[in-house]
């Protein structure tokens, strides 16, 4: 490896926090209501900070919340080398934005949603070790516990995949940056990047995930992720 490969060698974290949070029916978007009196935005972002060899951050906003002097911010710390740009109207479109803003430079890139906002700082250790081993692209996941029903659109079950096959993934992805890109480049829309990224032909690895790494969706997993915090671990590790 040449002295230019080895200074490029960085993760770069793309925080996708520009959804409306529809499910949660906040009057404020999801990303920016308040968990222990701090955005989920700010509680993601702390794990992001405390993992390993981060060289850029990009946080995807919606466009009213652009300035992180308004309100709405307080109670975030952004990292040094951070950089706050709007989102699109899906999180496909919320990604390569993120993308886009993301200087090169780095060996590996992160894809976070910022509703996760609990996942473990070893989560995101997990996922940048398993790229820089090898893996086009990486994504944490925990065994499914309720058995799963394919079904058509009048209810009918088509299908019932065995369970030890199943896993319900979570973010952060990883990638190699290259691999990321062509995946946005296609223009399709998916719910997760590992499912473009899939869909090019490159194998994606399923890491641990973590159930801390759960997707803040409903009122009733904001409370949920409260009680987390008021009795368990903090995403970087310690305790309250
Ligand atoms: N997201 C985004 N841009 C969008 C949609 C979603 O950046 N246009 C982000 C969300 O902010 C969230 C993550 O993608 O951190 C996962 O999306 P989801 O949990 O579905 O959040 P929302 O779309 O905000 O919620 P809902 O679907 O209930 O409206
Ligand atoms: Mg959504």
């Amino acid at each position: 490896m040449t002295d230019a490969h080895a200074a490029s060698r960085g993760v770069g974290v793309v925080v996708v926090a520009a959804g409306s949070g529809s499910r949660l029916g906040a009057d404020v978007p999801k990303a920016f209501v308040r968990l222990a009196g701090r955005p989920l935005v700010a509680h993601a972002l702390e794990a992001v900070a405390g993992t390993g060899g981060v060289a850029s951050v990009v946080v995807v906003v919606p466009v009213e919340l652009l300035d992180p002097s308004g309100p709405h911010w307080s109670g975030v710390s952004l990292p040094p080398s951070a950089t706050v740009v709007a989102g699109g109207a899906d999180r496909t479109a919320s990604v390569a934005a993120g993308l886009a803003a993301l200087g090169p430079g780095c060996d590996v890139v992160l894809v976070h949603d910022a509703a996760r906002c609990l996942t473990p700082v070893a989560v995101f250790e997990r996922v940048v070790a398993a790229v820089r081993a090898g893996a086009d692209g990486v994504v944490p996941g925990v065994a499914v516990v309720d058995t799963v029903k394919v079904v058509d659109t009048d209810g009918f079950v088509t299908a019932t995949p065995e369970r030890e096959s199943l896993r319900a993934v979570q973010t952060p992805q990883g990638f190699r940056p290259e691999v990321l890109r062509a995946a946005h480049a296609g223009g399709v829309v998916a719910t997760d990047d590992a499912g473009l990224v899939e869909a090019l032909g490159h194998r994606v690895l399923v890491v641990e995930g973590d159930p801390l790494a759960l997707k803040v969706t409903t009122p009733a997993d904001l409370a949920l992720a409260e009680r987390l915090l008021a009795g368990g671990p903090t995403p970087s590790g310690g305790h309250l």
